[in-house]
């Protein structure tokens, strides 16, 4: 008979631990952190525009002009496990003189034991014309003596704002010396077109 009320006595408490849960969840919904709106109230579409980007990355590794600085070098006696810092000008032309369209800024690391490869992460900050202070972020994997590299756009900011794309490099230029490299990038991305009003192709061929 105590065991029985025993039971029911923890019964009772395990219901009482339940209620006042489902009351806290129901506190936390009156206050809700997440909404759903609709895309267009926020001057979004749906990915409408398809934008072509055409412009040359110049990855300067030495000399006081250097634009890629390595700050970590893991202890093997290959490239394996080196971090470099990238802050390269992208370019209209390969001419690193010609106009700037925006700046590479990330990170790549050589994540393969066996090749040329890289992790590169990092984003496209432009600089001209409407895309001045929008950016496109890139995340992928770069075997860099490839012919052509591609790598995914995962996300973009400003006339950005929820892109999808990828990225084409192609290497026009490397110098086995200085290992500096010059890179013709073509890049494709889905985006809202509210938010580009008249998307022409500023990033011009050449
Ligand atoms: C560094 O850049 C300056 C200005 O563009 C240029 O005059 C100079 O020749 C460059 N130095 C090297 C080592 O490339
Ligand atoms: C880009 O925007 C920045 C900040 O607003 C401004 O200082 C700069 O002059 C702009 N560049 C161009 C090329 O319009």
């Amino acid at each position: 008979m105590a065991e029985l009320l025993l039971n029911l006595s923890s019964t009772a408490v395990f219901l009482l631990a339940v209620l006042s849960l489902t009351s806290s969840f129901a506190t936390i919904e009156s206050k809700p952190f997440a909404r759903v709106l609709s895309p267009s109230s926020m001057g979004l579409t749906k990915p409408k525009k398809l934008s072509h980007l055409h412009f040359y990355f110049h990855d300067i590794v030495v000399g006081k002009n250097a634009t890629a600085i390595r700050v970590a070098k893991a202890p093997t006696k290959t490239a394996f496990g080196a971090v470099v810092v990238i802050d390269d000008p992208l370019t209209v032309g390969p001419d690193i003189d010609s106009k700037l369209v925006g700046k590479a800024q990330g990170i790549y690391v050589t994540t393969s034991q066996t090749e040329a490869s890289l992790l590169m992460a990092y984003n496209f900050a432009l600089m001209q014309g409407v895309y001045n202070g929008s950016s496109l972020s890139v995340m992928g994997r770069n075997p860099v003596f490839s012919d052509v590299r591609e790598m995914p756009v995962i996300g973009g900011s400003g006339v950005f704002r929820l892109a999808r794309g990828y990225a084409e490099a192609r290497t026009s230029r490397y110098d086995y010396n200085t290992g500096n490299a010059f890179v013709e990038y073509n890049v494709y991305v889905l985006h809202s077109d509210s938010l580009v009003q008249s998307l022409k192709l500023i990033f011009t061929f050449g």
